[in-house]
């Protein structure tokens, strides 16, 4: 059993990608000190999920006011998060750095800007690479980040000419590893349904997979970084 308390409110939604890298992080028993969530959403998850795998200090942050101020309401044992708005690291300050940084950011790639909690660029991976290349102002060195991506966007594998998320994450000084695959189905009316077109537009070498009754799926990584020299 983990240790999360969570208010909830039964319409609000709940965040499945989210709890698929928190139960990645609690089963990797962190010894982490000082931990950082950037795009906590209203419900928090990954701040708690990082107190209840042992950080000692959480840091959660989002660009959304509303989200933000929702996930500090719901924050049933107060003061053991630190909720500050903020887009991406923008609101922190160089002088706290972190041994841990995770993040479930907006990444799906579409042709227009789209809701915040969602939209990733025309490519997806606009706040993904802007949370490494930040990581090496906010990470202590042998820190971790620890993100979750899906796989069209070329996490191990390029899909289109531009290089893959660990070769990019690679050539800033992390060391990668997928710690875990998760197949996600595409639903209908959802967002990645709504831009497939454009996904196979930006990714051409990639494949949806199909199941029997002709549900697409894809899969989703927890992709762990972990900084191992400093890159001018
Ligand atoms: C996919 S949701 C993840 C929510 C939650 N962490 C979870 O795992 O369920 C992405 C979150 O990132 C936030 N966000 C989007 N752009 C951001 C930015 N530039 N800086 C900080 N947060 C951002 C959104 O408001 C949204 O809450």
């Amino acid at each position: 059993m983990y240790n999360i308390l969570i208010g909830a409110k039964h319409e609000r939604f709940i965040p499945r990608s989210g709890l698929i890298l928190g139960e990645a992080l609690i089963r990797n028993k962190l010894t982490s000190k000082h931990g950082l969530d950037i795009g906590t959403g209203e419900s928090g998850i990954l701040a708690h999920c990082l107190i209840a795998a042992g950080v000692q200090t959480v840091t959660a942050v989002d660009i959304k006011a509303s989200a933000l101020h929702y996930a500090k309401s719901m924050d049933l044992r107060a003061g053991s998060i630190t909720w500050i708005e903020s887009n991406i690291f923008a609101k922190l300050t160089v002088d706290v750095l972190y041994d841990i940084i995770v993040s479930n950011p907006p990444q799906m790639p579409m042709r227009t800007p789209g809701e915040l909690h969602d939209y990733g660029g025309e490519d997806g991976r606009e706040i993904i690479l802007k949370i490494i290349e930040g990581c090496s102002s906010f990470l202590t060195t042998n820190g971790q980040l620890y993100i979750l991506c899906f796989d069209f966007l070329g996490v191990d594998t390029p899909y289109n000419t531009r290089p893959s998320l660990i070769a990019i994450a690679e050539s800033m000084g992390f060391n990668s590893i997928i710690i875990s695959r998760n197949q996600r189905r595409v639903r209908n009316h959802g967002k990645t349904k709504e831009n497939i077109a454009w996904i196979k537009e930006v990714y051409p070498g990639y494949v949806f997979r199909e199941l029997d009754d002709g549900t697409l799926i894809h899969d989703v990584f927890v992709l762990q970084l972990k900084r191992v020299s400093l890159v001018p």
